[in-house]
């Protein structure tokens, strides 16, 4: 087995690459329009009823049509993965990681097809679609790895005339609800953790990014996965969501999303229902306020090219993202300054055009919500750039930042999701610990300074489950940087990590007396 190393982002100033990227965007603009089916049972089952997935560039611009299940589809759905488990379950590890190996490979020889998928369905630019291409490929490949070790099970101490086994056994029926920001990478990986693991899935795609789900499916097809082990249910959330997470035969739900919905599915798989023999596991992967910290002796065009990355990046729509940059009160000026002057350069427009660094934002609902923020930010700061809106043709936010906001302000504690900046003075580096801390989230952070110390106290006292020095908040690696958040952002998982599959598994001990 060749060891686990990322795929690498492509590199569009080789012309190849570039003419390789254009063509795959040209021929997804001819299929634009094209119907996908949803799949239960391996049958494919075209509906009346569509979810019409739409590009955030152009609105009037249908990506594609997807058929939508209802409960009726839904509850067919869970009870065909729940048949197919038995025989899944028993698939020996090296099989079921084989079809992650070779679908990795499938989507490494049609990276750019996918990305320009994203590209259209999802508002990425070039760079964050061939990044969330990448980043599909290495769960693939992390994932088949960490099933093959753990497949081996864990010592434990055996004693004389007594034989003991601790090994992992599949869970069943996971209900898997990923999210449209990461549309690629996250419903891969959070589809293929429960598959390679040994158990079948019902799988809802975003209601906002079917498209680029539906075409994964046929990518699994084609490696082999067997009929009936994955059902694709496309749908409304709120006519199937519940009622899935209800259903007694479910047995794991893998939720990256808001707050409001993770909540809703942690309270509600806490109820036991009649004919449940189980009490449901939860991940739940939620929102961030993620903060950038700036001491006063940091580096300090490192500290501006970190806040507008992290700030900026697919505008704003990661749940990483920077969308609060602390700064001290010594540089807080000179910082502030950078920052307008490198955000200024961005180049906002349509994320097909190569040299694009901020598309569109994912719709007209969370343009709203982006809106009332910024008026919201205009109250409590200063608008100090951006603010400009325009929906007329897609769902257009120009980078947005709002200074001098005081700690408690709602901008400073609401998640937003969007190219929203709010930038705040602290008068020490206790101050900006403080700020840090002072949200009910706990997703990502990073601090820029030169002290040793400061690195230190943060290491420890920065709560977020990932916490980055001298570098920007987002952009985590499989296998490098395993990814989750504390207290309301998460159930921590660690998405890309050692210990990821395990939320998928149960433990069992056995014990013969010889
Ligand atoms: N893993 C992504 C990042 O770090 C967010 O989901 O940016």
């Amino acid at each position: 087995m060749i060891p686990y190393k990322n795929d690498d982002w492509t590199d569009f100033t080789v012309s190849e690459n570039h003419q390789d990227m254009k063509e795959s965007l040209a021929n997804f603009e001819s299929e634009l329009g094209r119907e996908y089916p949803l799949i239960i049972g391996g049958e494919r089952i075209f509906t009346e009823d569509k979810l019409v997935s739409i590009n955030p560039y152009r609105k009037d611009q249908v990506v594609g049509k997807v058929s939508k299940a209802d409960q009726e589809l839904a509850e067919k759905a869970i009870q065909n993965a729940y048949k197919a488990f038995d025989s899944w379950r028993k698939w020996p590890a090296h099989m079921r990681a084989d079809i992650l190996f070779k679908s990795a490979a499938i989507i490494r020889r049609r990276r750019h097809e996918f990305s320009a998928t994203m590209v259209f369905e999802s508002g990425k630019n070039w760079f964050e679609a061939d990044a969330d291409t990448s980043e599909a490929v290495d769960f693939l490949e992390y994932y088949g790895r960490q099933m093959l070790e753990l497949d081996q099970g864990k010592t434990v101490i055996s004693r004389q005339d007594e034989k003991n086994r601790y090994f992992y056994q599949s869970m069943g029926v996971g209900f898997i609800v990923p999210p449209w920001n990461f549309p690629f990478a996250i419903m891969v990986g959070t589809t293929v953790s429960a598959l390679v693991t040994g158990n079948t899935v019902v799988l809802k795609p975003s209601e906002k990014t079917p498209v680029v789900a539906a075409r994964f499916i046929e990518v699994l097809e084609e490696a082999g996965l067997p009929e009936g082990v994955l059902q694709f249910v496309p749908g409304d959330p709120k006519v199937i969501g519940d009622y899935i997470v209800d259903h007694p035969l479910i047995r794991f739900i893998n939720f990256t999303g808001s707050r409001a919905t993770g909540t809703r599915i942690y309270e509600r798989a806490a109820k036991v229902h009649p004919g449940q023999k189980w009490f449901k596991r939860v991940v739940a992967e939620m929102g961030g306020k993620d903060t950038i910290l700036v001491d006063r002796d940091a580096d300090l065009d490192l500290a501006a090219r970190s806040i507008v990355t992290s700030s900026f990046g697919f505008s704003g729509q990661k749940c990483s993202a920077c969308s609060r940059a602390v700064l001290h009160q010594d540089i807080y000026d000179e910082v502030l300054q950078r920052v307008i002057a490198l955000t200024k350069e961005l180049k906002v427009g349509n994320p097909a055009d190569p040299d694009m660094d901020m598309g569109p934002v994912i719709d007209d609902i969370q343009f709203n919500r982006i809106r009332e923020y910024i008026a919201i930010g205009k109250e409590e700061g200063e608008l100090v750039l951006g603010g400009e809106t325009d929906d007329s043709q897609g769902f257009m936010i120009q980078p947005t930042i709002i200074a001098g906001v005081k700690p408690d302000a709602r901008i400073m504690l609401e998640e937003v999701f969007g190219p929203l900046l709010a930038v705040a003075k602290a008068k020490d580096f206790d101050e900006l610990l403080e700020i840090a801390n002072n949200t009910e989230y706990a997703l990502t952070g990073a601090l820029l300074t030169r002290s040793r110390e400061h690195i230190e106290r943060a290491r420890h006292d920065f709560q977020v489950g990932n916490l980055y020095f001298n570098r920007g908040c987002t952009g985590s690696i499989v296998g490098v940087h395993p990814f989750g958040g504390f207290n309301m952002s998460g159930t921590d998982a660690k998405a890309g990590g050692p210990d990821y599959l395990l939320n998928f598994l149960l433990a069992k001990t056995t014990t013969e007396n010889l």
